[in-house]
């Protein structure tokens, strides 16, 4: 199966609003790290929704369009069974469960592996992100937002999923610490094989580890390709990677 994730189509609104997404068709090819990217309202966590079964909960509704998953449609099919067929999910905000410790959201989200091998899957994450083994009794409330966004992805990798959707993997953090975060991430998909989709608010981090990206904007997809070729594109350019640009020194005359 050459994709983990094939979206052919998809058009979702809101009750009371118009298009969310409009004709939208995106893939992950198996095994390998897919960036969404887009301005803020573009309708990037409206996707994930739409992919993770949690469009209902928001009161959203499909249109038109299919969404495979290992090749099987998945529309209409809710959340926990998705994560029961290899699906990660870490949402928008994280919600890490602030009152437990870091181990106790762990084996939340352990809870869909048989008992035997959670401590297997408990060591792995801890190797991971070894920041995580230091503070294991901790409440979760207690962590830094990057320790927090370490533990929600151990909270999706320790079931070993297919494939991991992550929404605002950087959002508010350090880039040092998203670029470990990231460094982790490829050590995953290559040891493991984990396709991944994750939505970047910051561009040039996202092209830096991604294979391939998507730009969102107002709800349709404007521009697509391998990492490099979206970063070497103009309106890219223009958009999204400007700020260095202004930063860098004058050309000389
Ligand atoms: N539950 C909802 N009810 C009605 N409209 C919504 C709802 N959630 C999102 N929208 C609207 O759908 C559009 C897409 O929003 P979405 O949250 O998917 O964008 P986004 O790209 O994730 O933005 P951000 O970067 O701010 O997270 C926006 O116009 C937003 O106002
Ligand atoms: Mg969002």
């Amino acid at each position: 199966m050459a994709n983990m994730l094939e979206i052919e189509g998809l058009s979702v609104g809101y009750a009371r609003k118009g298009l969310a997404l409009e004709n939208v068709s995106l893939r992950v090819p198996a095994g390998s790290i897919v960036a969404l990217l887009g301005a803020n309202g573009a309708g990037k966590t409206t996707l994930i929704r739409s992919v993770t079964g949690l469009l209902d909960l928001h009161h959203g509704h499909v249109g038109t369009g299919s969404i495979r998953f290992g090749g099987e449609p998945i529309l209409g099919r809710p959340s926990h069974k998705l994560v029961r067929q290899g699906m990660g999910q870490v949402p928008e905000g994280r919600l890490v469960f602030k009152q437990l410790s870091v181990e106790d959201n762990l084996l939340v989200g352990a809870a869909i592996l048989p008992r035997a091998r959670v401590r297997e899957g408990l060591d792995a994450v801890y190797a991971l992100f070894p920041r995580l083994l230091e503070r294991r009794q901790s409440a979760a409330g207690w962590l830094s937002g990057g320790e927090q966004q370490m533990l929600a992805l151990g909270r999706a990798l320790i079931g070993r999923p297919r494939l991991l959707l992550v929404d605002e993997l950087s959002l508010g953090l350090a880039p040092l610490i998203v670029k470990e975060i990231y460094k982790q991430l490829q050590v995953v998909g290559q040891t493991l094989g984990t396709s991944m989709l994750v939505v970047e608010q910051n561009a040039r981090l996202a092209l830096e580890f991604a294979a391939h990206a998507y730009v969102l904007n107002g709800g349709r997809i404007v521009l697509s390709g391998t990492a490099q070729e979206v970063a070497a594109s103009d309106a890219m350019k223009e958009s999204y990677l400007g700020a260095s640009r202004r930063h860098a020194p004058e050309a000389t005359p």
